[in-house]
């Protein structure tokens, strides 16, 4: 077998693995995912531990330590999201497939095929070298696309465990194919989701519709009434402590191809929408916004009913920039929708989960590190990039384990994630193999 398709076999093994973390009927999916890491760790000859968390566990791997070596933290998550519309699949989510290039599954760019790349990088140095350039601690954990709620006790607990002088993930994108790209921010964010309710039970539209306030319309206006007609979002005190990007990155970024286009091109959208006077880079990596995930209420079957609901809701999504403080966030736009609620119904707020935005200097000299790892592994000078998700566990890795982290990711614009037929370029498998043994040299320079 050759070495490429050995890895496919088990990079697919691990894509089986229906980890949703945010259904509890997969649970002992996610379990059964987390076993077969620490298997694969073990026999790639790293200690390898899985820890139960109050949810799912965490996986740690850890190289042999060497003193006079600098250690790298490698951070990923072998959760996945959920694959609704599942008829929108071309092929079964759960079914990895090659087609055009490219593997096609749920988890295939994000995170499994990332964080796979990584490993197997670790295992052919190993391999060929006996030993690695730096030592390694591997943090996989089961939770990250429900917020992380359990990561940052466990860092915490497990300071010592993990001590390491750097950090790093591939969780983040490429501006294209073939283009290196070094991620140095992250948005943060913050959700919450809101319930109206009205009369006690649906009422016959005919019968009171003009005289009782209609949850699904009030919804509806509060929803409206989260952005000017500027793009800006209305909730006192939103931009308070926003930072304004910096004139280098405004430049760096309009020096990127054409992101406008790209937008629009990624997409699918007809035109242009958001916050006046920033480029279409700047509102996705470097200003604050207000998102509606979800909203409901009221008949949503063929044809039509005739009723006014009893209750109808919204689900929100903030993505925040630094310096801003998700809590408060939260507190100002709960407050915000409850002030326009008069006493004709009533508003329940529910906050969700949240983690802040994150910076870190990509000059510094792991940060040069990893840029050059980037320049050999591609044969092209890496772009710097901000990204407009979120990874919340990187401001807490800094917080409590006082590290950076890298971040070289390897989703392209069109992997899909999160989305049906999420995909992974064969290419880009291989060059994240190929990045992480540049990675761990150069930083075993410093
Ligand atoms: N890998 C993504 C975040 C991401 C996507 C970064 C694209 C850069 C480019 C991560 O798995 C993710 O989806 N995070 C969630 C976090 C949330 C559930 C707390 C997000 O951003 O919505
Ligand atoms: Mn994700």
């Amino acid at each position: 077998m050759s070495q490429q398709s050995a890895y496919l076999d088990a990079f697919f093994d691990y894509l089986r693995f229906p980890s949703i973390s945010t259904d509890s009927r997969h649970a002992a999916d996610v379990e059964a995912c987390a076993d077969w890491l620490v298997a694969r760790f073990t026999k790639m000859g790293l200690s390898a531990e899985k820890y139960p968390t109050a949810k799912h566990p965490v996986v740690v791997a850890k190289s042999e330590k060497k003193p006079d070596r600098p250690t790298v933290l490698i951070y990923g998550h072998y959760d996945v999201q959920p694959v609704d519309p599942v008829e929108e699949w071309d092929t079964p989510p759960f079914e990895p497939t090659i087609r055009d290039g490219r593997i096609f599954c749920r988890g295939a760019t994000d995170n499994k095929g990332q964080n796979f790349a990584h490993l197997l990088g670790i295992e052919e140095a190993l391999k060929e070298d006996g030993e690695l350039p730096v030592n390694i601690i591997y943090l996989l954990e089961g939770e990250e696309e429900i917020g992380s709620p359990n990561l940052p006790a466990f860092l915490e607990a497990h300071r010592d465990l993990l001590a390491a002088d750097i950090c790093a993930v591939s969780d983040t994108g490429m501006i294209g194919p073939g283009i290196p790209t070094m991620t140095y921010g992250l948005r943060g964010i913050a959700c919450l989701e809101f319930l109206i309710k009205g009369p006690g039970f649906d009422l016959h539209s005919g019968v009171y519709g003009g005289a009782v306030a209609n949850p699904a319309q009030i919804v509806a206006n509060l929803v409206a009434s989260l952005h000017d007609q500027n793009g800006r979002v209305q909730i006192p005190g939103f931009y308070d402590s926003v930072v304004e990007l910096e004139s280098w990155e405004r430049d760096m970024w309009a020096a990127l191809p054409d992101g406008d286009a790209a937008t629009l091109a990624e997409t699918g959208c007809p035109g242009h929408w958001g916050e006046l006077g920033y480029t279409a880079l700047e509102k996705r990596w470097g200003r604050p916004t207000a998102e509606v995930n979800g909203i409901g209420g009221g008949y949503q079957g063929e044809g039509s009913k005739t009723v006014i609901p009893r209750e109808a809701m919204a689900k929100l999504s903030f993505r925040l920039v630094p310096d801003q403080d998700p809590v408060a966030i939260i507190n100002a736009a709960t407050e915000y929708l409850k002030n326009q609620v008069g006493d004709y119904c009533e508003i329940e707020v529910e906050p969700g989960h949240d983690g802040p935005a994150y910076v870190m200097d990509p000059h510094s000299p792991y940060g040069k590190a990893a840029q050059r790892a980037l320049e050999s592994t591609f044969a092209d000078k890496p772009r710097l990039i901000r990204e407009g998700g979120s990874i919340p566990i990187i401001q807490s890795i800094k917080d409590v384990l006082g590290v950076d982290t890298l971040m070289l990711g390897l989703a392209l614009p069109d992997c899909q994630i999160h989305a049906p037929n999420e995909n992974f370029t064969l290419e880009n498998f291989e060059a994240g193999i190929k990045l992480n043994r540049a990675l761990l040299r150069e930083l075993a320079q410093g």
